[in-house]
């Protein structure tokens, strides 16, 4: 199927007109209204999960900026795309869910300033740098035209990796409205050498998106309180995070700095591949799941630090006080292993393996003899699945290296600081001589505000989202697998509804159910879509 949608032969002279107009000054329009009038009509063929094509006609909103004062309006713009006919017949998503998807990868800049239709965002960004050598940035990012995220590396930008069926083409072939913001990343320096897009830049942005396309209600195609937001890796710990911190007042100084509109940044509900999130407790959490599995170069890592990390992941778990899914107790150190197990991991590979035709399910099971398979159900222990996993991918600490050579080392930067660090264990342990030895005093109050940890268990926020779907391949060794167990734990607690599956055998950035999480869009959203009637040409 072509991603590739062609503008059609642009259809009302007006309309189009209007169109033609707005590509000069989209990108600077300041005043935050929405121009119905102002799109494209472009037409693509979507593929669905089952291998279907549909002939999707929607409208096409170019890059539009959300914030009246804008910092770098290359960032700070969004996209909106809203089908009007699928398959032959006229729909109606004036009141469709919206999916709000981000492409933000690596916590780097993402630009939809040059799209050209739906899932095209994501330019600039998307290579993931945390903990691996040379994740260090390397000065500032200038979208490109051809630039996009690795492909695979980010769900919603599958689109730009080229697979058939993100969840930005699915959604508009469902009937829904499919809004892309770009947002400022870690690595954005202006002239005079500041770095204008680490933390928290970019879930302010976020936030300011959807201030927009709330303080639009009526104008903007799709249901303004049904906003579905959408990343992955990334920009899954941004999605997660807009849904948790939503209106949370700890923003709106710096929304009100960028020109946010007045509205609600409240979301709806939650989908969050990957989330590489809870940064400021991740090493730990990473040394208590990796910390036995060597680098892919064969050497472990400095097993003394290691062995630290894991006992400040035991105190943090007992601090969190989190209860596992399905009636399991108390989540700790020492049983979370059994939790994996137990609640993700075995049913995991159990739905793989049942999907299998019988001479591959066996032969699956005969490489793997580490699995046994009985009454239908896979079975295996918690030591033998990091066998099979093997290579870690980070070094230790993972994320704030003592060398300042993690990612997020780069996106807690500040002024011209490129690199940071944002725990006091590797601020202590600093190997750079840069260092003060201690987190910087500003430090705090921005990790509060880039954890949505911090909102589901400090301080619950009543204004978060209700619906939470969260996805994480078994092999991603990026962060710690209780990360995301936590994130849908923390939710559950508050009654909150937690869809969350692991995925067998895949690697990070996967998401192999996207079509389920079109069909949940339109269960937690209630959203049934009306076809109009009468046929359009
Ligand atoms: C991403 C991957 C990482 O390993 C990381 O530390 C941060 C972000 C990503 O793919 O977005």
């Amino acid at each position: 199927m072509g991603i590739g949608a062609t503008a059609g032969a642009a259809a009302i002279g007006g309309i189009a007109l209007t169109a033609n107009a707005a590509t000069d000054t989209s990108a600077t329009s300041t005043d935050l209204v929405f121009d119905p009038d102002a799109y494209t009509k472009l037409t693509t063929t979507v593929t669905d999960t089952e291998g279907t094509e549909h002939a999707v006609t929607y409208r096409f909103w170019k890059a539009i900026t959300y914030v009246s004062k804008p910092v770098d309006a290359t960032y700070q713009s969004l996209i909106v795309s809203a089908p009007v006919e699928i398959d032959g017949t006229a729909v109606d998503a004036s009141d469709a869910p919206i999916l709000l998807a981000n492409s933000v990868g690596g916590y780097m800049p993402s630009s939809v300033a040059d799209a050209t239709g739906v899932g095209a965002g994501g330019m600039g960004g998307g290579a993931p740098g945390g903990g691996t050598p040379g994740g260090a940035p390397t000065g500032s990012a200038a979208p490109t035209a051809a630039a996009s995220a690795a492909p695979g590396a980010n769900g919603n930008t599958n689109a730009n990796g080229g697979a058939t069926s993100s969840n930005q083409l699915l959604a508009l072939a469902a009937g829904y409205v499919v809004i892309e913001p770009g947002a400022r990343g870690r690595t954005l320096k202006n002239s005079s050498g500041e770095y204008y897009g680490t933390a928290p830049a970019a879930i302010v942005d976020l936030k300011a998106a959807v201030r927009y396309i709330k303080a639009n209600k009526g104008r903007i195609p799709g249901d303004v309180e049904r906003i579905v937001s959408a990343g992955t890796s990334a920009g899954g710990a941004l999605s997660a995070l807009l849904g948790a911190s939503g209106d949370s007042p700890l923003y709106d100084r710096l929304l009100e700095e960028i020109g946010a509109a007045d509205a609600s940044d409240a979301i709806f509900a939650v989908g969050a591949w990957c989330p590489i999130t809870d940064l400021e407790h991740a090493d730990g959490a990473y040394e208590w799941n990796w910390g036995g599995n060597a680098l892919s170069t064969g050497k472990k890592v400095d097993q003394a630090v290691s062995k630290e990390l894991r006992a400040q992941f035991a105190e943090y778990q007992a601090s969190l006080k989190l209860r596992g899914l399905n009636g399991f107790g108390t989540l700790t150190a020492r049983n979370y292993d059994a939790y994996l197990v137990k609640q993700y991991l075995e049913p995991s590979a159990t739905r793989y393996l049942a999907a299998l035709p019988d001479s591959a399910h066996d032969a699956y099971l005969a490489e793997n003899t580490f699995i046994t398979w009985k009454n239908g159900k896979a079975g295996f222990t918690w030591a033998d699945f990091l066998s099979h996993i093997g290579a870690r991918k980070k070094n230790a600490p993972a994320f704030d290296a003592f060398d300042l050579s993690a990612g997020e080392n780069n996106l807690f930067g500040a002024g011209t600081t490129a690199n940071r660090h944002f725990t006091a264990y590797s601020a202590k342990n600093d190997t750079t001589g840069l260092s003060t030895r201690r987190v910087a005093s500003d430090l705090p109050a921005k990790l509060d505000r880039m954890n949505p940890m911090h909102h589901l268990v400090e301080k619950v926020n009543g204004s978060r989202s209700r619906h939470w779907w969260i996805r994480l391949g078994t092999n991603d060794t990026d962060t710690s697998h209780v990360v995301s167990a936590n994130l849908a734990a923390a939710a559950a607690r508050l009654g909150d509804d937690v869809n969350h599956l692991y995925y067998w055998d895949q690697g990070h950035g996967a998401n192999t159910d996207p079509g389920d999480f079109i069909t949940w869009i339109a269960k937690v959203t209630g959203y049934k879509r009306a076809a109009k009637t009468t046929k359009t040409k």
